[in-house]
């Protein structure tokens, strides 16, 4: 959701800022605007739409010259996309200000300012007002204002704000919302994520709850919330501009998809010790495991998916009870967790507000929270008593792949850990299916290169398609689930997945002439009574695609496509069948002639309830 940069230092300033949004356009967001010190003066461009609207508009009206200012993607919350509503926000000439969050006193606010006479509003925003109480409380100190506004502002919020006469200076402030400073030779930054700043530099700090950042003359120097200076340790990021870039390739999304097998290489190798998975540099010891006797797997979106086959596979092999929930279910619905009971939170940003309210929720109930993460240093990742950060490096395209796939992984080297610390296998069975797991990035590699023309050509039978489904049993269920998001996603087309079983209790009558039906069928102990599934809809006109393994004995009347994937251990069958599922999604929205890697209405990080 809305993107945050700031810069200051000798390049053009309008320039950077422009780059820097570029690399956070995956966030998602229907409107931008920078504002920078022109001559000692702020000017504003901002325009409903994508940057590139901006960047036009700033061609034919003129771009704002100087060397430090702030910038802003807007994904809309209060108000509608428009001009007027983009940010950056101002108060009159004093106070300007971009924001990523929501201010949820922002009414009781308005009404204050109103009453005390203090402002013209001309948006429909929550920033604005904040913009204007920065105004009202403004005496030419402006980290006594912004403490002092800090402490009346309610909600999740990062800040980066220019005060007029303070030139060349630009002042940030966090809470809840993410915001890094980065820090170049003679230049500095601020940014809702490093991505955005790659390009110039590598060396970042993470700002803290309540802490206040200044950016003057190309340095960074921090405050906390009393207002007293503080020294922050300097971070480097551990990926390059190469990563964060396309590579070659038309979007993020087909490169993530070809990232996965180093991706997963990455995230098991340092875990598995002497052919055994081994968590403990995560917190994570077998003793500890044992005496969980419930978990509960909390999350969103793609995540919640992963959560699923996680279920299935500890329960399997564990023998421990897995309730998998919705993060912004669960939040809210008085859920019985305790003492021996293990959280955990599976989220590719660290950052996404449902799953973070729940980490609140854990706090003094007296089970363990276990953070399943793949952006260091995010909130969640901190917060959590244990956490696995997963390494599947930036993630652009919305539409999440290969930090779905790494999260795979590590739920399944938490299966094979916990199954074998509570006895249900032995360590030469916990061995062979850890070695198994070793192979699966070759497996990836292959089954991306064999299947990719034939999911190229399949998806051409779904662009016509108003609504499909995608079914499957027991893991294969739980992959469906993945797999039809993925394709909502990003082709705009209507998807369900459906327990296989459950079809004939309501929703085989959607079935008409021509109607996709795309079944994941993997699991060979189940297959039969899935190729039964499969052969129902078929008889009602259905166009059957059926994902399955190479030897896998399909009934050619009942597929009118097949994709057939390398046969592995059918417990570990989801690494290789999740790779389908994607190409096919990628496809059908490339061949829609869908913005891929940002699909509408979406955001890759969701930081609001
Ligand atoms: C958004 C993204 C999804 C993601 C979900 C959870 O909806 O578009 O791709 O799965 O948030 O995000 P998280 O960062 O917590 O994994």
């Amino acid at each position: 959701m809305c993107g945050i940069v700031g810069y200051v230092g000798p390049r053009d300033c309008s320039d950077v800022l422009v780059s820097a949004l570029t690399k956070l356009e995956y966030r998602g967001y229907d409107s931008a605007g920078i504002a920078v010190f022109e001559n000692g003066k702020i000017e504003v461009a901002k325009s409903k739409g994508r940057l590139t609207d901006l960047v036009n508009k700033m061609e034919t009206q003129g771009k704002p010259q100087g060397h430090a200012g702030i910038g802003h993607t807007r994904w809309a919350t209060h108000g509608e996309p428009s001009d007027i509503n983009s940010h950056p926000h101002s108060s009159g000439r004093r106070v300007s200000i971009v924001h990523n969050g929501i201010i949820e006193n922002y009414k009781d606010i308005k009404k204050f300012l109103i009453e005390n006479e203090h402002g013209e509003f001309l948006s429909d925003t929550d920033t604005e007002v904040v913009a204007h109480l920065l105004d009202y409380y403004y005496d030419g100190n402006p980290i006594k204002c912004i403490r002092k506004v800090l402490h009346e502002i309610r909600g999740s919020f990062a800040l980066g704000i220019l005060f007029a006469d303070r030139p060349e200076t630009v002042y940030a402030v966090r809470c809840e919302s993410p915001l890094i400073v980065g820090q170049g030779k003679g230049e500095a930054f601020i940014a809702s994520d490093v991505p955005a700043i790659i390009k110039y530099t590598k060396d970042y700090f993470l700002l803290e709850y309540g802490e206040i950042a200044v950016l003057k003359n190309g340095l960074a120097s921090f405050c906390d919330l009393h207002g007293r200076m503080i020294e922050k340790e300097l971070k480097t990021a551990d990926f390059d501009e190469d990563s964060a870039e396309k590579g070659g390739y038309p979007h993020f999304m087909i490169k993530e998809i070809h990232e996965q097998p180093t991706a997963v290489k990455t995230t098991i190798t340092p875990r598995i010790e002497c052919g055994m998975p081994n968590l403990s540099e995560c917190g994570i010891t077998p003793e500890e495991l044992k005496k969980f006797n419930n978990i509960f797997i909390v999350a969103c979106g793609t995540a919640m998916h992963a959560g699923m086959v996680g279920k299935y596979v500890i329960e399997k092999l564990a023998r421990v009870s897995v309730t998998v929930d919705i993060a912004s279910e669960f939040r809210y619905r008085d859920p019985l967790i305790g003492e021996n009971d293990l959280v955990i939170i599976i989220s590719q940003s660290g950052e996404t507000a449902d799953s973070k309210a729940v980490l609140n929720l854990v706090k003094g109930t007296g089970a363990k929270t276990l953070a399943i993460v793949n952006v260091k240093g995010s909130s969640i990742a901190r917060e959590a008593d244990m956490v696995i950060y997963t390494h599947a490096g930036p993630e652009i395209a919305v539409a999440s792949t290969k930090a779905y796939m790494v999260q795979l992984s590590v739920m399944y080297l938490l299966a094979f850990q916990m199954a074998f610390a509570k006895g249900r296998i032995d360590e030469e069975e916990c061995q062979r299916l850890t070695l198994e797991l070793v192979r699966t990035p070759e497996v990836i590699e292959q089954t991306i290169n064999r299947i990719e023309n034939v999911c190229r050509y399949v998806s051409t039978k779904l662009i016509t398609a108003d609504s499909l489904l995608y079914i499957g049993r027991g893991l294969d269920y739980a992959l469906s689930m993945e797999g039809s998001l993925k394709l909502k996603e990003i082709s705009y087309i209507h998807s369900e997945s459906y327990a296989a079983g459950e079809l004939k209790h309501g929703t085989i009558s959607l079935i008409t002439d021509g109607m996709p039906v795309i079944a994941v069928a993997t699991q060979n102990s189940i297959l039969e009574k899935t190729i039964s599934n499969i052969k129902e809809v078929k008889a009602r006109g259905a166009m059957t695609i059926v994902i399955c393994d190479i030897q896998a004995d399909i009934d050619k009347e009942a597929a009118d496509y097949i994709i057939r994937i390398p046969k592995i251990n059918e417990t570990l069958m989801p690494m290789v069948a999740t790779v389908p599922m994607q190409l096919l999604a990628y496809y059908t929205s490339v061949n829609k002639g869908n913005d891929v890697d940002k699909p509408r209405n979406l955001a890759k990080s969701v930081t609001v309830e």
